[in-house]
């Protein structure tokens, strides 16, 4: 049957686009754990004190930055502790949900 292959091809292209997206992350589980967070962060992005803006990074930066805790290669023992315990699909999670977060002046 022809038609069956090209049932087949757009399935194919459908998980195919689909793919990207997933490997971006769950931004509503990016969400849902940043409540661990938004108690030093900000998600107006404002500074306070010490305590660095995390919204409005790149996903891969932001990624970079929390594998850097947990490798222990940046040295904060809050955030390599924070960062010990989340997995990394946790942390693509909070990469995508960040990135979406726009300043609030
Ligand atoms: C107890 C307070 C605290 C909590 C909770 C916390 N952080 Fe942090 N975070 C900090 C401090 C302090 C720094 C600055 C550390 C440094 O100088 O390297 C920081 C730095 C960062 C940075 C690097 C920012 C930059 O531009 O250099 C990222 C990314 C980050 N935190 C993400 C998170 C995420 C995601 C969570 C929640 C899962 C979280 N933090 C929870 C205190 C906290």
């Amino acid at each position: 049957m022809p038609q069956n292959g090209a049932v087949r091809l757009a399935v194919l292209g459908f998980v195919l686009a689909c793919t990207p997206a997933d490997a971006a992350g769950d931004r509503a589980l990016g969400e849902y754990l940043s409540s661990e967070c938004t108690s030093c962060h900000q998600s107006s992005g404002k500074q306070v004190g010490g305590i660095p803006a995390i919204i409005g990074h790149p996903a891969e930066q932001f990624v970079a930055l929390m594998n850097a805790y947990r490798e222990r290669q940046r040295d904060n023992q809050v955030m390599q502790a924070v960062a010990a315990r989340l997995s990394s699909e946790e942390i693509a999670a909070l990469a995508a949900y960040y990135e979406s977060l726009k300043p609030n002046p």
